[in-house]
């Protein structure tokens, strides 16, 4: 089965079995097949955080378990839950359309519900975990269906539990040990969201900070914000379906205050926030730029020219980028940013 058009990278990679799963009933069914069942697992939801670097030997699951609905209200919030395979730009549009706000900041993701969690989505001032209440998982081993609440998560900067390895012969029910890994050993199927009331608008970053100050709206509304993110999104991150990529391709280092003064001492431009526990954390995006690297490429992968830290799929049909070019290109920039900096950058899509 080609994976090609399940990545949004157009990695034009092949794997044995495809498992399409509509409910936690098709993971049971397949664990009733002895092969399957003994079989390692990848779970994939709409593949834009995935990086395929060769055809994939385990049994792929492909996550499209749909359903949108108002689970509770209350003064305080209003919990909505999502099937894992909605698209988390239908998602966020549906909850604004029936008046529930708060995900306005999280517009135009690609992706779906079922992966947020997994790397703990963020954009715009807001993380995922700030407006999560819990999900609903199934293991992979068992078929048993069980759920996690935001603790049990581990979420993290572009990370949960889901994102680790499982330890040899670890069980997933009667009682889940916390920062337990999960990856490969559940899937997500249903997430549920709280969205505080009354509704706060987030403009604390710069580039909404700054749509603020050149519309002249003083008291934007969710939708209004929304908008905004949509617009900026679109104006200097590529569109999957147009040009292939899988959004920043690394993390956002952390760096000790020293490190950060020894470089703004030699680089004053650097684009750095200061972080609640002293640390500070550096625009990937700028170190990359700063090595020359913007609009480059290498074979078939490149730099995006609006945005250094997207890496792009610079081949055609037919003769598409290699998940090997995009990892060389990857490799080199990590090494200019070493070389320039000494930082080491992270991938932060899944490589597989
Ligand atoms: N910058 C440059 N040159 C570049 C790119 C960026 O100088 O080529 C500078 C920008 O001028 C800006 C700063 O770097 O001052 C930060 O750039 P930006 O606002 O675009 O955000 P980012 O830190 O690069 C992060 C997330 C994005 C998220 C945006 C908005 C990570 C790894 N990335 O990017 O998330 O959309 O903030 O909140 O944290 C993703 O995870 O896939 C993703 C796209």
């Amino acid at each position: 089965v080609s994976l090609q058009p399940w990545n949004s990278f157009g990695i034009a990679a092949r794997a044995q079995t495809v498992v399409r799963v509509h409910g936690v009933a098709d993971v049971q069914a397949m664990l009733a097949d002895p092969e399957l069942a003994a079989a390692p697992k990848f779970v994939l939801g709409g593949g834009s955080n995935v990086i395929l670097t060769g055809d994939v030997k385990p049994v792929v699951l492909k996550m499209e378990i749909k359903g949108l609905r108002l689970l509770e209200e209350t003064p305080r919030a209003w919990i909505v839950q999502a099937g894992a395979g909605e698209t988390w730009h239908g998602c966020v549009t549906w909850t604004l359309a029936q008046g529930f706000a708060g995900l306005e900041n999280l517009a135009l993701i690609p992706g779906t519900v079922g992966a947020a969690p997994v790397q703990n989505l963020g954009a715009y001032g807001v993380e995922l975990q700030e407006r999560f209440e819990s999900l609903d998982a199934v293991d992979l081993a068992t078929g048993r269906t069980f759920t996690l609440d935001a603790a049990q998560c581990g979420f993290g900067y572009r990370d949960s539990v889901f994102r680790h390895a499982a330890p040899p012969n670890a069980r997933t029910t009667g009682g889940l040990p916390r920062g337990m890994g999960l990856a490969g050993r559940a899937a997500i199927t249903h997430v549920r969201l709280r969205l505080p009331r009354p509704w706060k608008p987030e403009l604390g970053y710069l580039d909404l900070e700054r749509r603020r100050a050149e519309t002249g709206v003083e008291h934007p509304g969710a939708q209004q914000i929304f908008d905004w993110v949509c617009a900026i999104r679109r104006a200097k991150l590529p569109d999957p379906a147009v040009l292939g990529n899988a959004g920043s391709f690394f993390k956002n280092p952390t760096v000790s205050p020293d490190q950060c003064a020894d470089i703004i001492a030699r680089d004053p431009g650097i684009v750095h926030y200061p972080m609640p526990d002293g640390n500070v954390k550096l625009a990937a995006g700028w170190l990359i730029d700063a090595c020359g690297w913007r609009g480059k490429s290498i074979g078939k992968a490149g730099v995006y020219e609006k945005q250094a830290l997207v890496l792009v799929n610079r081949g055609r049909c037919g003769d598409s980028v290699t998940g090997g070019e995009v990892m060389t290109l990857a490799k080199a920039i990590q090494s200019s940013v070493y070389e320039r900096f000494g930082i080491r950058l992270e991938p932060e899509p899944v490589v597989v």
